[in-house]
């Protein structure tokens, strides 16, 4: 891999068939009119925000919409992880049914993965399904989140429980979005960056290896490379399994275990991206101890982890019996089959697989990733 400059416009095509759409990456996007070019225009358009990001982009969206748009309305949800549930979901249906929004309406979600995952679920509701654009603004939304259609909510013993696969005409990831993030989310995008490294792209590893610091200190050009990459590889795997009958789920390494101490936690305690910085961290050894990797590919893993300042150390989620509510929260999780526990292993460096493990070697892994400093 070669780190090319920050390409002001650059696309990749995610072929599904009719529902195929590109993901544009550059920067200054979001107030640009030309960054909206093709996609439906004259109705009605909904932008859908929340309150941290509504303050820092939502006039120029707006501004670079209202040319193209009879009208355009927006709704403001409030901030953070745990109001991804029902009720927070019922506000867009609100905004929706007050602009007296139509079939041909568009919602456009701003905002991280939260405002497009829920944005996206009241698109494939609303009067049995709307078209909407993704304008994701945080790393982990433009990297994986905004791509692929997967939408919903959580549910409080599951995440992300209910939803629906509702594909966007678009995706837009202004790179100059991430100049305002948080350095934590920045780290917890960085999470499902480095998750492709060793489920698809060794080399694609090895370059976020040499580019960490660049990143952490958002450097343009590798936070383009890294957007880039992270987007070609999702695209592709989701192009050859859309609604995750088999290849799909290699995309969630780590979030087995991830889920569980995002739910054991209480959602929003740990970020989506921290967990699943983590749960790479067990599933990793988990891949170890069934002697499909060796240690010196988890401690490599380990270390870009760390160098990403993300926690690599499990939490204890339950002072009595902790291994024992792993499992319990980790059977709640969308890849069971027959209350059989699956876990994304990685099966060699570059190669990930889905499988069935016994829980006793999960206990083991869990109990002592929760010692390991
Ligand atoms: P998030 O949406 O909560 O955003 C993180 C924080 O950053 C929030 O406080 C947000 O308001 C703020 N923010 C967003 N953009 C900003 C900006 N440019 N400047 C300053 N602050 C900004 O969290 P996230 O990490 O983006 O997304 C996590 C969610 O994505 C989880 O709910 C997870 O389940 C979901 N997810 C979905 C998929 C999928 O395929 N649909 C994949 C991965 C994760
Ligand atoms: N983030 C996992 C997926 O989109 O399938």
């Amino acid at each position: 891999m070669t780190a090319s400059t920050a390409n002001l416009q650059n696309k990749v095509h995610i072929d599904l068939g009719e529902r195929s759409y590109d993901i544009q990456i550059g920067s200054h996007l979001i107030g640009s009119s030309a960054t909206f070019e093709g996609l439906p225009d004259g109705g009605i358009a909904l932008v859908v925000s929340n309150e941290v990001v509504a303050p820092l982009y939502l006039a120029s969206l707006l501004a670079a919409l209202r040319p193209r748009h009879a009208q355009v309305h927006s709704v403001v949800l409030p901030d953070g992880e745990s109001h991804k549930e029902w009720s927070t979901l019922q506000t867009i249906f609100d905004g929706l049914l007050k602009h007296g929004c139509d079939r041909k309406t568009v919602l456009y979600a701003l905002g991280g993965g939260v405002v497009g995952d829920m944005t996206g679920f009241a698109a494939a509701c609303y009067m049995r399904g709307v078209s909407f654009v993704q304008v994701p603004t945080t790393l982990l939304a433009q990297v994986d989140s905004s791509v692929g259609g997967k939408t919903g909510i959580n549910h409080p013993l599951g995440k992300n429980m209910v939803g629906a696969f509702h594909q966007p005409l678009r995706v837009v990831c202004d790179l100059s979005a991430l100049n305002t993030l948080p350095e934590r989310e920045l780290s917890a995008g960085l999470a499902e960056v480095i998750k492709y490294g060793p489920i698809a792209d060794m080399a694609f590893m090895t370059w976020l290896e040499d580019h960490m610091d660049d990143l952490m200190q958002r450097d343009p050009d590798a936070l383009a490379v890294a957007v880039k990459r992270s987007c070609e590889i999702k695209a592709q795997v989701v192009a050859s399994d859309e609604r995750e009958s088999g290849l799909r789920a290699i995309l969630n390494f780590g979030h087995t275990f991830g889920h569980a101490i995002e739910a054991g936690m209480g959602y929003g305690s740990w970020l989506h991206g921290e967990a699943v910085g983590c749960g790479m961290v067990l599933a990793a050894r988990l891949s170890q101890r069934l002697g499909l990797v060796d240690a010196q590919f988890v401690d490599r893993l380990v270390a870009l982890i760390q160098r990403a300042k993300l926690p690599t150390v499990a939490p204890v989620i339950d002072a009595s019996d902790n291994a024992s509510r792993y499992v319990e929260l980790m059977r709640h999780d969308k890849k069971a089959e027959a209350g059989a526990i699956r876990f994304v292993l990685i099966d060699g460096p570059g190669r990930a697989m889905l499988r069935p493990v016994d829980p006793a070697l999960a206990i083991e892994v869990i109990e002592s990733g929760c010692r390991i400093a």
